[in-house]
């Protein structure tokens, strides 16, 4: 279907087919909006920790020796990473579950040494399975034949397309069988090698041919009466033919679900494979994909333009209930200038999913590949990303259980003030966190808006800020509470140390914020109580801690340190707990306590007078 904006404004369907539902989201205000909508469509799955850490990735590492070598780096310049991956370079000849075993055969000693330092691997899928082997050596198409998992034409032979490892069938993944025969492989492959999280690309699904190779029939579902502005002005172009036939329908009428449901096959095998919370990335989406993968943006280009879309795009699967998501950092195709992978991984490391990706024949545009002074930019941006995780983490447990924005446009927070209604340029984390980034090249500050009470006073105007290159701006709302962790190289340290409690107070010395927190990987954590909720809360010079709902286990942490932006004078005694403790005060107004100890388990109070 055709859907058309006009400028009255309105929409405008034009359908070929099918059934429409309407629902009317009455809102009032644009989150409640979306928090009914993803009630219908499906909550968006609690991502294991290490989803949030940052992602490295590129098509042509060539040999995993190559890819290791960039692991090594990253390490030895102190750069948080938590995740490698492969393109379809780690396969033998292109095929779905094989490597090279000449250039990727280090790849099982790779993922070895990934998992002695705490980080994870993640390879790429593509479902077009290689059709062309001699029987007997390639077991995915072997038995995927013999248990008839295969997408038939109209005539009911096995539809047979063309993708990288050249002619393909393609997996039905509306049939239960096709889950149990992708599983099946996907634990074979384990086995060799344990992989933690899968990548799921070409699933629209993606035809060098149109059609097939036979073509399609020449009938009225190949070619209605009337086609949508489709690529190629056909319905089969660049994918399979509509009349082909699938267990649960036609093609015509399974085509855009064919990423949902492969996401859901993948998910779902992940799960019985690793037994922790499946992490997937998929190309394809159709709504309720946020239960089973998040979703990166596609291939960009290295552009500064690309850069600045990248935000709108982000937001927008925000909206549809797919928070983890996030933009190619630096630009897939084209090689981008050392300042636009700086301003680009600065952007990046406050998408909900941060992964640096390249394509093939492009030079290296990872962080160690860079001059120091850019490096240690790249590295500033991603460890400000790894302090905040706590933030991010309970930020994914409400879009997990209330259906709300990680990422999130200012007019979400500010639906009264209209001067936010067309911000492309600036978007929030949350209700609290403000991200500013520079969008242009050759500048050394942006301009920002700040709507009425974020931080800076401001009564809702543009400001200039500084933002020389190894600056992000971010500002923290006023009334809000803040945790945040001394960032390390991985999630899996970072998680672990103490927390840091930041506080801005408004104007009448009031701040509020929370945490969830539980193992970081366990499935269902929320669903089966496995978790600790706490409710911080500041109001006339106490800090309270309410912890509403408890596992002891989840709380091995402790609250080391408190700071409180915006008390008017100095105090002369601090209490926490009613005991006395020391403390310092700055003459910006800020109130620090240190050396906590703070069981987090355990509600807590600071006071001043
Ligand atoms: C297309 C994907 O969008 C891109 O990210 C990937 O690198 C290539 N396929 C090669 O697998």
């Amino acid at each position: 279907l055709d859907v058309v904006l006009q400028p009255a404004p309105a929409l405008t369907w034009r359908t070929i087919g099918g059934i429409l539902d309407f629902y009317v989201f009455l809102g009032p205000d644009p989150g409640s909006v979306i928090e009914q909508y993803v009630e219908v469509v499906g909550y968006p799955a609690m991502p294991i920790y290490w989803a949030l850490g940052y992602h490295l990735c590129r098509w042509g590492y060539n040999t995993s020796d190559s890819a290791w070598e960039v692991v090594k780096n990253m390490r030895n310049y102190g750069i948080p990473q938590d995740v490698q991956w492969n393109d379809i370079d780690y396969m033998d000849q292109f095929m779905d579950f094989t490597y090279d075993s000449s250039k990727f055969a280090t790849l099982p000693d790779m993922v070895k040494d990934l998992h002695a330092h705490d980080q994870r691997y993640v390879m790429i899928l593509d479902p077009g399975i290689s059709s062309t082997q001699p029987e007997g050596t390639y077991w995915p198409f072997d038995e995927g034949l013999r248990r008839q998992v295969f997408i038939k034409d109209a005539e009911g032979r096995t539809l047979i397309g063309k993708v990288w490892p050249g002619l393909t069938a393609y997996p039905d993944f509306s049939d239960a069988v096709t889950h149990e025969w992708w599983y099946d492989n996907l634990k074979r492959f384990h086995e060799k090698v344990p992989f933690d999280g899968l990548w799921i690309d070409m699933n629209e699904p993606s035809n060098f041919l149109d059609g097939s190779t036979n073509g399609c029939p020449s009938d009225s579902l190949e070619n209605p009466p009337y086609t949508p502005g489709v690529l190629g002005g056909l319905l089969r172009a660049k994918t399979l033919c509509a009349t082909a036939q699938q267990k649960q329908s036609i093609h015509y009428n399974m085509h855009s679900l064919y990423g949902l449901m492969e996401a859901k096959a993948s998910a779902s095998a992940l799960k019985r494979i690793v037994a922790k919370r499946p992490f997937v990335i998929s190309r394809s989406t159709f709504p309720s994909q946020g239960m089973y993968s998040g979703h990166w943006l596609g291939d960009n280009r290295s552009q500064w333009k690309d850069l600045y879309t990248s935000i709108a795009g982000m937001l927008t699967f925000n909206l549809l209930g797919i928070p983890l998501v996030g933009a190619d950092i630096c630009g897939f195709s084209e090689e981008p200038e050392e300042e636009l992978c700086v301003r680009w991984t600065q952007l990046g490391a406050f998408y909900p999913f941060t992964r640096n990706h390249n394509a093939i024949d492009m030079k290296p545009q990872d962080p160690t590949a860079f001059s120091p002074l850019a490096r240690t930019a790249m590295k500033q941006a991603l460890l400000l990303r790894y302090s905040l995780f706590p933030v991010l983490y309970t930020l994914f447990h409400h879009a997990h259980v209330h259906g709300h924005t990680v990422a999130r446009p200012l007019m979400f927070e500010f639906p009264k003030d209209v001067k936010t209604y067309g911000i492309d340029k600036q978007f929030l984390w949350g209700k609290s966190l403000l991200v500013t980034p520079v969008l242009d090249p050759g500048v050394d500050y942006v301009d920002g808006y700040f709507p009425e009470g974020l931080c800076i006073q401001s009564s809702g105007e543009e400001l200039p800020l500084q933002a020389p290159l190894d600056k992000i701006n971010l500002h923290l709302r006023e009334g809000s509470v803040i945790p945040t962790q001394t960032p390390n190289l991985t999630l899996w340290v970072s998680s672990g140390q103490p927390l840091h409690l930041i506080s801005a107070l408004s104007d009448d010395g009031s701040a509020t914020g929370d945490l969830f927190w539980d193992d970081g990987e366990s499935i269902d954590t929320y669903e089966t109580n496995q978790y600790t909720y706490i409710i911080f809360s500041v109001a006339q010079n106490v800090m309270t801690s309410q912890v509403l709902h408890n596992n002891v286990e989840a709380t091995y942490i402790t609250v080391e340190l408190a700071s409180f932006y915006g008390v008017k004078e100095k105090p002369s005694r601090v209490l926490v707990n009613s005991q006395d403790a020391s403390f310092t005060y700055r003459e910006n107004q800020v109130l620090t306590v240190a050396d906590l100890g703070l069981n987090l388990s355990q509600n807590f109070t600071i006071s001043w007078m």
